[in-house]
């Protein structure tokens, strides 16, 4: 979906025309928080109604160079259905925000900066199990579409939702993450002379994979419909099941079975380079998954009417299935015990990580027993936030200044 200035006038058109909502005596999951008039004290956090509906009004701050209006201050700023105008980045409101694009920045990588040669020795040799290429292949499978997904996801789906210009500068950021991972699986499977459309294609063959995929695009689907704005109670909901969907469920559980497998090979100093790429790869994705939990947490904070109870056990049944799924994936990649790891691992595994996401978006724990089988996992993590990564990188970036003109 694509903004374009004639669906301004034509949306905006359109909805002027629309006949007032009845003003229903709804139970609070159907109020429309986007008629100020009804909504109680608490939710008349948006200036005055001006008739036109909320995603018009937006369109126009947007899309329109208003000779005239007035400087934008901070308190006008928000993290959905903001009137204030998008293409002003200061002054900034959500500093956390911005420190994570200067961080992204500052963590700047390519993929082919990895030497990949003793990894294609060792997948031409026969030193690697089955069962090893099995766990290598469909997880290439497995990630080489997922972050497509993501991607598109962030583009189609979410980035016009979200109103605040310090946060798309990261989305933005992130999606160019993003395309950066599809690459560096691109550049494992090229190195290592794998079946391009084999690996490619495997969301689409093989159940494991397919079915987190599947389980994802739930999400994605009705954010993407033009037609699609924040502005009401159910519509709000939509989007922040969204942002769960794919920031908690997918970068925060569905990558974690393949990130411990990728990384036990370069631990036990196989596959050296894609294991770094793996590495890499989780460094961003950490740095996704926290900025996704602080706009989640964000937008509950402007909007507490969104997260209802029946809201919250929602995603609590979600999360469970995000990790059956996840287990069964691990089941599907490791039949047998193999680098030191095994299925029932994962369970423990998969069951903490998910522990870990319900303390961060405020629900109750659901797996209170779970231990962690595989602790140097934090170590990576708190590792890659301390120490800087990139001492031995082997290119150096061009800056300005080193540009030949
Ligand atoms: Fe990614
Ligand atoms: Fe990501």
């Amino acid at each position: 979906m694509t903004l374009s200035w004639d669906d301004d006038h034509a949306l905006t058109a359109a909805d002027l025309l629309a006949p007032a909502r009845p003003k229903a005596p709804a139970p609070p999951a159907a109020a429309d928080a986007g008629d100020r008039r009804s909504a109680p004290p608490e939710l008349r956090m948006l200036p005055p109604a001006t008739g036109k509906p909320f995603a018009a009004t937006v369109r126009d701050e947007t899309l329109q160079a208003r000779m005239g209006a007035a400087r934008i201050t901070v308190d006008e700023k928000r993290i959905i259905n903001c009137r204030a105008d998008l293409n002003q980045l200061v002054p900034f409101k959500y500093e956390w925000a911005w420190k994570k694009y200067l961080d992204a920045c500052a963590n700047h990588w390519m993929p082919q900066e990895i030497n990949m040669s003793a990894d294609v020795a060792i997948w031409k040799s026969n030193r690697l199990s089955d069962d090893e290429r099995r766990i290598i292949k469909r997880n290439l499978g497995f990630f080489s579409t997922a972050d497509s997904l993501v991607a598109n996801n962030l583009v189609l789906a979410v980035y016009r939702h979200i109103t605040n210009p310090e946060a798309r500068q990261y989305l933005l950021r992130q999606a160019f993450e993003e395309a950066l991972h599809t690459h560096a699986y691109q550049y494992i499977i090229e190195s290592l002379g794998m079946d391009e459309c084999e690996i490619f294609n495997m969301y689409r063959e093989l159940p494991a994979v397919h079915d987190k995929a599947a389980f994802e695009l739930q999400f994605t689907r009705e954010l993407c419909d033009p037609n699609f704005h924040t502005g009401t109670v159910e519509a709000d909901q939509r989007l922040l099941r969204n942002l769960i969907g794919f920031y908690v469920f997918m970068e925060g559980v569905f990558f974690y079975v393949g990130f411990v497998q990728m990384l036990s090979f370069g631990r036990r100093n196989m596959m050296i380079g894609a294991s770094e790429q793996f590495q890499y790869i989780l460094r961003d994705e950490s740095m996704h998954l926290n900025f996704g939990i602080d706009v989640i947490n964000q937008i509950k904070l402007e909007n507490p009417h969104l997260w209802t109870a029946q809201f919250q056990a929602e995603m609590i049944e979600l999360l469970k299935e995000a990790v059956e799924l996840e287990y069964r994936y691990a089941v599907d990649t490791m039949p047998r015990g193999v680098l030191g790891l095994n299925a029932g691992m994962f369970r423990d595994y998969l069951q903490f990580v998910a522990n870990r996401r319900c303390i961060q978006i405020d629900l109750p724990q659901q797996w209170p027993a779970a231990v962690n089988p595989f602790p140097w996992m934090s170590e990576v993590l708190d590792l890659n936030k301390e120490k800087n990564f990139f001492e031995t990188r082997v290119t150096e970036y061009q800056s300005g200044g080193a540009l030949q003109w």
